[in-house]
């Protein structure tokens, strides 16, 4: 029943395209681009045209997009430049898409007023784009967890609000970058950042000691499961604010410097390391819980004496060490201790664990030592390891402490005991709520710093599970965890699965909700579990696949007879129309002549380097006309991207039914386009007029320049509502047009090839607002009349120096001349503009005229709307009452000469 559903809609929205949006243009334009890019977008972006009015995971102010979040959506595709248009763009949020992949669109630095960038889990690779450093607003980046290569870019130095920096388990190379005396930014700027979280990379080099200073206010530096090496340098003594540091899995070398200032510390992880030197001093860390200092090379030394006095310390790890002489007894006595990992160094030579064992304390592994004697008090039952001891090989022989043993120490998982052992499907699991079977939200939390190394401690679990379900307003005993162990990075990781409050499923709207409560750390852990890292497994939608109930696919056998019946009427519906289509093709008789000839002969148009195209060469081209190839669409039809066989990339303007010419009007209009060459317009590439179909092939200008271009032709076209626009035939003009912008009467618009005049002054030439570009007489259109009392200026306008604007005004009025045939020709008209322009002295020679272009392009504060979309019909004439398109106005009086290229 849903593809039926699905099918209506599809048929209604269709019949709705026009309508007006509620929603910007330009970032409607962004928001298609995006839709058209990605394959799985909720149901919602294709059953409306209006983001902000209907699109999931799109927040929108004042008809801006402002958000995008669309966590665990299971999008495929690339993220494309066109993101960067969303100019008002807030946050952004795209994180758990493994099927986002792709490199990174240097355009994202566009995104001015982005405070928010989370790609965490998802499978883009490539570098990360130096342009990130434009985004000064940024206070949360997240990137970890993709395929990132190639260095970190020093000019994230120059995100001075940012507070989460995740660029962890990546394939990031180079070394760390710092601000250098020649100017360039490094992460040393970061004064407001609390997370450097670069783990698991491949970065090199050693620690720049000019990454840390006193001005810092780092609580979490997790830079392990690198290649990082040298010394650690002392200056990391500076930040006191720091909470956990991670340098463990490098090949970091030298002696550990003085730590003795960073009091705030509640885990160091120096393991697996070639340091040496004096076993480090930690003895002023009082809060320290965690500490691993396993595989290194220091000195061989007694048990320091901080083994002793650190009353918070939970975990001690210092595996494959120096450390020789007998553990103190008060080791055992510490008051929070749970795990003690001393296997592989030279303890000997008596073990004291006879009274005042921590309560706490379930994990004593103490392999490989020298311990001969033992003395092992009542008050210790949980596990100890002593396999590889000299004790083994004599008195303790036959004891639990000397098997091969399995770990008794169990981790902790959620409980189904109520549940009577129901089972599930195997795509669904049992809410330990509900007993119900359920399609849960999955995915894996990593703690990467936790203050505890006890993992069968089911309170702490309880704790995390109350605070899971609060957090993220879920039912209460909506959350089952599973499995939590620590694996090799030394991180803590738990199966997490949530379940939704009532039904078997989340809809989409929770799942981009709680997917970013996650990845913006939103929600936060209980105390003692440290920084995480959520990554969720994809979600299974209802109807999203693979997963298939019987009421499903009872569903999919009716929609499929229902489809064949559409399909079949379609079929004959389409052979009608092809006759019809034929039929129209004859009629068009001056026309069909010289098809597919294009020699200049009889009736053949008089082409300039255009050519003629066979339907099925751009049907190939055009990848069958596919909606990915879909650069743009108007009321006139479609624009697609298509690729020539010799290479070239081309822009495809296609008309849609009821937006046809006569033949005898395509014919003449190919003629002109195929004659005007001028540096500020798109180059007519050919044509092609067959079965029915009306196309313009042009040059594909990659950057917006179509529209400019396109718009570039000269006329005036009316944005009724509020402003009189003036399209200028050349970016000259329009420069020129700026400079007259005092009093600012005239304003630019940044995202296009325009000049808007001020309301006051549309006050005095209101009547022109009637005035639609329309054909001229000979099809009978409807044709508004054109009725300026224009010119009776505003006293500011006429107190400047505006010789040349009048002499504009009279070409504008000209050029809406309610016959083409009082209209000036193109030619007319960049003359005119060239010859207001010498009058004003300014230089019109071509290279000032393209640097100005060039300087107009490059100084845009807005990047322009899609390229393609809303570009000005100049083909047909219906859609100007309907859209902010301007006519061509020129009309078909094709110049004798026309400005040389
Ligand atoms: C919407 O934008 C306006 C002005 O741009 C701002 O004052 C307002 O706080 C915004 N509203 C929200 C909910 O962000
Ligand atoms: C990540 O990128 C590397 C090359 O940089 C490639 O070899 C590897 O296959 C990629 N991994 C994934 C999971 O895409
Ligand atoms: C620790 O801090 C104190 C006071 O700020 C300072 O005098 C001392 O030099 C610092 N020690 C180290 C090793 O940085
Ligand atoms: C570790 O450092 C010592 C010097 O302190 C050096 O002799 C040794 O080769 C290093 N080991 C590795 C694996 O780098
Ligand atoms: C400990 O190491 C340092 C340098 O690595 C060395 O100078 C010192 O002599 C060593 N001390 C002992 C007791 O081996
Ligand atoms: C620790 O060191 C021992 C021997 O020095 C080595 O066998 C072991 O693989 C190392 N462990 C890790 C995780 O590097
Ligand atoms: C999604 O489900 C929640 C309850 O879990 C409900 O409150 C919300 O209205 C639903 N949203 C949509 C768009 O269906
Ligand atoms: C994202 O997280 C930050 C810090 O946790 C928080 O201040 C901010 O409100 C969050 N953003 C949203 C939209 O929840």
């Amino acid at each position: 029943m849903e593809i039926i559903g699905l099918m209506f809609i599809l048929v209604f929205s269709a019949g709705i395209r026009t309508i007006t949006s509620f929603t910007d243009p330009q970032d409607v334009a962004v928001m298609q681009s995006l839709k058209n890019q990605w394959d799985h977008v909720p149901p919602s972006w294709k059953s409306s045209n209006d983001p902000c009015a209907a699109w999931e995971g799109v927040g929108c102010n004042s008809s801006r997009v402002t958000s995008l979040g669309l966590s665990t959506m299971g999008l495929v595709g690339k993220l494309n430049g066109d993101i960067g248009g969303l100019s008002e763009l807030r946050s952004l949020d795209l994180s758990y898409n493994k099927g986002l992949t792709g490199s990174l669109s240097p355009s994202l630095g566009d995104l001015k007023k982005l405070s928010i960038l989370i790609l965490a889990g998802c499978g883009f690779s490539g570098t990360i784009p130096s342009e990130l450093g434009g985004l000064t607003q940024l206070s949360f980046l997240a990137l970890n967890s993709n395929n990132f290569s190639g260095e970190i870019p020093p000019s994230l130095g120059r995100l001075s609000n940012v507070y989460w920096l995740d660029l962890a388990d990546n394939q990031l190379t180079g070394s760390i970058p710092v601000s250098s005396r020649l100017g360039d930014s490094g992460l040393d700027q970061l004064w407001k950042a609390k997370h450097f979280h670069f783990n698991k990379n491949q970065l090199s080099g050693t620690i720049p000691p000019e990454i840390f200073n006193e001005n810092m206010i780092l609580i979490h530096v997790l830079f392990d499961g690198n290649l990082l090496e040298g010394n650690i340098p002392e200056s990391i003594g500076l930040v006191h604010t720091l909470e956990v540091l991670r340098l463990d899995r490098n090949s970091l070398s030298g002696e550990v410097p003085d730590l003795s200032n960073l009091t705030n510390l509640n885990e160091l992880n120096l393991a697996h390391n070639n340091l040496s030197g004096p076993v480090p001093d930690l003895s002023t860390m009082a809060i320290l819980n965690y500490v691993d200092l396993s595989n290194n090379s220091f000195n061989v030394s007694e048990p320091p004496k901080w083994f002793s006095s650190l009353q918070d310390l939970t975990t001690l790890i210092m595996e494959y060490s120096t450390l020789e002489g007998s553990l103190p007894s008060h080791l055992f006595g510490l008051p929070n201790l749970e795990i003690v990992r001393l296997r592989n160094n030279n303890l000997g030579s008596s073990l004291n664990m006879s009274d005042n064992i921590s309560q706490k304390l379930v994990l004593v592994d103490l392999q490989n030592n020298q311990i001969s004697t033992i003395t092992l008090g009542p008050g210790y039952k949980n596990q100890l390891i002593l396999i590889g001891n000299p004790a083994c090989a004599s008195t303790l022989a036959n004891s639990k402490y000397c098997q091969v043993q399995q770990p008794t120490m169990q981790s902790y998982s959620t409980s189904l005991a109520n549940c009577g052992g129901r089972t599930c499907p195997a795509d669904q699991k049992l809410s330990p709520q509900s007993c119900e079977c359920a399609y849960p939200y999955e995915g894996t939390m990593y703690f990467r710093g936790p203050s505890f190394g006890d993992v069968s401690n089911a309170d702490r679990f309880h704790s995390l599970e109350l605070s899971l379900w609060t957090g993220l307003e879920l039912t209460p005993g909506s959350v089952a965890l599973e499995n939590a162990i620590f694996n090799n990075d030394g991180y803590l990781q738990v199966q997490v699965a949530l379940f939704p409050s009532d039904g078997k499923y989340f809809n989409r709207t929770d799942i981009q909700r709680i997917g970013f409560d996650l990845s913006n750390q939103t929600y936060k852990p209980p105390m003692g579990f440290g920084p995480y890292l959520f990554i969720a497994a994809p979600y299974a939608f209802p109807g999203g696949g693979s997963k298939i109930s019987t009421g499903i696919i009872v569903g999919i056998a009716v929609g499929c007879v229902f489809l064949f019946v559409v399909l079949v009427a379609l079929g004959i519906y389409a052979i009608k129309q092809k006759k019809r289509a034929e039929r129209a093709i004859e009629l068009s008789k001056p026309f069909a002549s010289w098809v597919p000839s294009g020699k200049d002969s009889g009736g053949a148009p008089q082409l300039k380097g255009a050519r003629w195209f066979s339907y099925d060469e751009l049907k190939k081209c055009t990848n069958h006309f596919s909606e990915s190839n879909e650069i743009g669409s108007g009321g006139y039809g479609k624009v697609y991207r298509g690729l020539l066989p010799d290479g070239q990339v081309v822009a495809i303007k296609r008309a849609q039914q009821g937006s046809t010419q006569g033949g005898l009007e395509f014919k003449t209009e190919i003629e002109l386009l195929s004659r005007v060459h001028h540096k500020n317009l798109v180059g007519l590439v050919g044509f092609c007029f067959e079965q029915g179909e009306q196309m313009l092939i042009y040059e594909f200008m990659p950057n917006g320049t179509l529209r400019e271009s396109l718009s570039g032709r000269s006329g005036i076209y009316l944005d009724w509502k509020r402003r009189l626009r003036i399209a200028l035939g050349s970016a000259r003009g329009l420069a020129y047009l700026h400079e007259l912008a005092n009093p600012p009467i005239i304003h630019r618009d940044v995202k296009s090839t325009n000049i808007l005049l001020d309301e006051k002054l549309i006050a005095k030439v209101a009547d022109f607002g009637l005035s639609k570009l329309v054909s001229d007489s000979a099809k009978g259109h409807v044709s508004t009349q054109v009725k300026g009392t224009l010119a009776i200026m505003d006293p500011p306008i006429r107190g400047t120096s505006l010789i040349g604007f009048g002499k504009f005004l009279d070409l504008a009025m000209a050029c809406v001349e309610e016959s083409a045939a009082d209209r000036p020709t193109m030619s007319d008209i960049v003359k005119e503009i060239e010859t207001i322009l010498q009058n004003d002295g300014i230089n019109t020679n071509s290279t000032s005229a393209s640097s100005s272009a060039t300087e107009f392009a490059n100084s845009k504060a807005t990047p322009p709307k899609h390229p393609y979309d809303d570009a000005p019909a100049i083909v047909t004439k219906k859609d100007v009452s309907d859209s902010d398109a301007f006519d061509y106005s020129g009309g078909y009086t094709v110049p004798a000469k026309v400005e040389p290229k």
